[in-house]
């Protein structure tokens, strides 16, 4: 079996390649290593099964030569700009890379299956974000959650959803759709809640969390969404959609100071590390409280998360102190921590309808 990976250099889909490998699967990388890649997490990899190209998913021809040269029997398309704080600074690329970008993978896996024999499938990773925000009680999302997304990226993950859903309807592509919560663990550009907290706790910097404080987010283990996904590829009903989640609701608050307690335990500094907490300005939109039901996936197909939050956190927290080199060229070189998604028009535009 051969697998085609979009964005297999990013966090989730390294770890997605890292299971498919230990599983026997071929897989070809479709990488254009923008900003989030870390193609160093891969770097162990067997060459005779594992090869990276560079290249971008909106590339017509280069998609198709791709099929045309590796004859993958199935797609993992993970290929996207992920981050909301950016999606408020700069939403074209997010336009561009998460709908124009699936829609050419689509087009070339339906041109390219069109015919030929096989059990191909097309899985497209997806986020919990597309339902839009829950109140305090609401239940939790489930695969019949009309889509409501609020910020640029939601909303461009919705568009490709929808590409998706439509591309199995109406050319019967072998599709299939997982909608996952908050992943964390190794490897994940510290841009995003848990890593950036963890780096400023080491290097004792102030840690910002927006607003109160009280958002809250289902997390799970990237590994255990790594074997979600595994399990959607070998049993999962074609055409289909799998919400994913970790059963773990937190507010924010209250994991930036696991963080700092876990940070202290690890690495103690110059004091308790929660005395570096900042609430700073709220982001722009900022969607209250996702919970996932992932009573599907558990049911059909016996999928279930394994890590408890407390000890996958703690793994996390280890890891980012074990592997700072890594993480001090990042800081360095192409993202310092610097507050992203402030979103000065949107709190103008704001205030002059309030
Ligand atoms: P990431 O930002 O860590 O990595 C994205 C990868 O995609 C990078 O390697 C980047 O170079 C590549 N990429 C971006 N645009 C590309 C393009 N036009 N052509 C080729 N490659 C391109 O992302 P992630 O956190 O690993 O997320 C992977 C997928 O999972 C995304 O589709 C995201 O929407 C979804 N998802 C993420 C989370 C989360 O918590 N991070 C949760 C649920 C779903
Ligand atoms: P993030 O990791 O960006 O994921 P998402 O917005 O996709 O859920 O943010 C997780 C939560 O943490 C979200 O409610 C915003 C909040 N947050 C902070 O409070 N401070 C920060 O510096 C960042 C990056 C996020």
């Amino acid at each position: 079996m051969t697998a085609l990976v979009t964005g297999g250099c990013g966090f989730i889909g390294g770890a997605i390649i890292r299971r498919l490998i230990a599983q026997g699967v071929k897989v070809v990388n479709l990488d254009k290593l923008t900003y989030a890649a870390t193609p160093d997490s891969l770097a162990d990899l067997p060459p005779d099964r594992y090869r990276l190209v560079v290249g971008d998913i909106c590339d017509t021809a280069l998609v198709r030569t791709v099929f045309e040269t590796h004859q993958p029997d199935i797609v993992v398309h993970c290929a996207a700009e992920t981050h909301v704080d950016r999606s408020i600074d700069g939403p074209a690329a997010f336009l561009e890379s998460n709908v124009t970008g699936t829609f050419t993978m689509l087009d070339a896996a339906r041109e390219w299956w069109a015919g030929r024999k096989g059990t191909q499938r097309f899985v497209h990773i997806s986020t919990d974000e597309v339902y839009g925000s829950l109140g305090p009680v609401d239940p939790a999302f489930t695969e019949q959650t009309p889509f409501a997304p609020s910020s640029p990226y939601a909303a461009s993950k919705a568009a490709a959803d929808h590409l998706v859903r439509a591309w199995g309807h109406t050319y019967g592509l072998p599709v299939l759709t997982t909608n996952c919560s908050n992943n964390y663990g190794p490897w994940q550009f510290p841009e995003k809640l848990i890593p950036l907290m963890i780096l400023s706790g080491v290097e004792e910097r102030e840690m910002p969390v927006y607003g109160h404080g009280r958002n809250v987010r289902d997390w799970l283990h990237v590994e255990d969404h790594a074997d979600a996904v595994w399990t959607v590829l070998q049993n999962g009903v074609t055409g289909q959609t799998y919400n994913v989640g970790g059963n773990s609701e937190l507010q924010n608050i209250d994991v930036v100071r696991r963080i700092c307690d876990r940070l202290d335990e690890r690495a103690p500094g110059a004091g308790d590390r929660r005395r570096l907490i900042r609430h700073v300005p709220d982001r722009a939109g900022h969607d209250a409280r996702y919970a996932v039901d992932a009573g599907r996936i558990r049911r059909e197909l016996g999928w279930r998360p394994t890590r408890s939050f407390d000890r996958g956190l703690a793994q996390t927290v280890d890891w980012y102190l074990e592997n700072t080199e890594w993480w001090k060229t990042i800081r360095a070189q192409s993202y310092d921590g610097r507050r992203l998604g402030v979103a000065k028009d949107a709190t103008a535009i704001q205030l002059a309808t309030a």
